[in-house]
């Protein structure tokens, strides 16, 4: 592809319908999370398409065990700061825990928040056949939502831990059918996360929307990775994830260097000093 015809489509904006043709194209396309400008700019400009404002900032930047004390306005803040970085992806914000299990009514309320205060072109939420009519509640509104199926974080009390989901003819069964749920109430795009990879592609092959995969194999119309793990932020990386940069040992060996010249009087040096 020449640079001019990258250039001119890195322009397009990504909408759901896009991702769409993307599928039907047979055309993977790239989901990462972000919570900040500098890194939503970063990944922007790299082409990614669709940039998810996850729960998930719950642990990789609050430094909580799990997702569930994020707050709506939390990731309305961080939507916000996302927004201000992107000039080509689809924002997602993630609706956490609490924000959408009470009432249609109040889900539909927080939505609108996350698009009216925050700047994201479509919401996210967790569950199949449970959320089904409050998915079509939001849809009804006029905001697009993404689903999100198999393994759900915001259940972990429920599950007993993070385990993987759909295994079995019963537990394929029950995703297979939270898939067709979501579908069917209105989803642009699903999230199938910590299922076997051929349930993932049983799935894909069955929905008519696109697939995201994360821990869910090669199959998917698209993956997603949390941008902690991709970069090398986190403790330690998911087996299903992979670490395409190191940054976190890089950032220790510049803040070591730093600590060690301002120790050795190195820095500041003349050039970094005003006359
Ligand atoms: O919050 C998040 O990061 C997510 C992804 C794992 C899909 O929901």
């Amino acid at each position: 592809m020449s640079t001019v015809t990258a250039s001119s489509q890195r322009e397009h904006r990504v909408t759901t319908r896009s991702l769409l043709r993307r599928k039907r194209q047979g055309r993977p396309f790239s989901m990462l999370t972000a919570y900040d400008v500098t890194f939503a700019r970063i990944f922007d400009q790299a082409g990614i398409d669709v940039l998810l404002v996850g729960d998930s900032v719950g642990n990789t930047v609050q430094g909580h065990e799990n997702t569930l004390p994020v707050t709506v306005d939390e990731i309305i803040y961080h939507t916000r700061m996302v927004a201000r970085g992107v000039s080509r992806a689809l924002i997602v914000g993630d609706m956490p825990f609490g924000s959408y299990q009470v009432s249609a009514e109040e889900a539909v309320r927080n939505a609108i928040r996350f698009l009216k205060e925050g700047g994201a072109h479509a919401v996210k939420l967790e569950g199949g056949r449970r959320v089904r009519e409050t998915l079509a509640r939001i849809v009804d509104a006029d905001i697009p939502v993404m689903g999100h199926v198999g393994l759900t974080p915001q259940s972990i009390h429920a599950m007993g831990g993070y385990r993987v989901q759909g295994r079995g003819d019963r537990g394929r069964e029950r995703v297979l059918e939270d898939a067709l749920a979501v579908e069917a109430a209105g989803a642009f795009a699903l999230v199938l996360e910590g299922v076997p990879a051929e349930l993932a592609r049983e799935i894909t092959a069955t929905v008519a929307i696109p697939t995201i995969g994360i821990g869910a194999g090669v199959h998917c119309d698209a993956q997603v990775l949390v941008q902690h793990d991709l970069l090398g932020l986190s403790d330690w990386t998911p087996s299903f994830a992979k670490q395409y940069a190191n940054l976190g040992s890089l950032a220790s060996q510049a803040a070591r260097q730093f600590a060690e010249e301002v120790a050795d009087r190195k820095f500041p040096g003349d050039e970094h000093s005003y006359r």
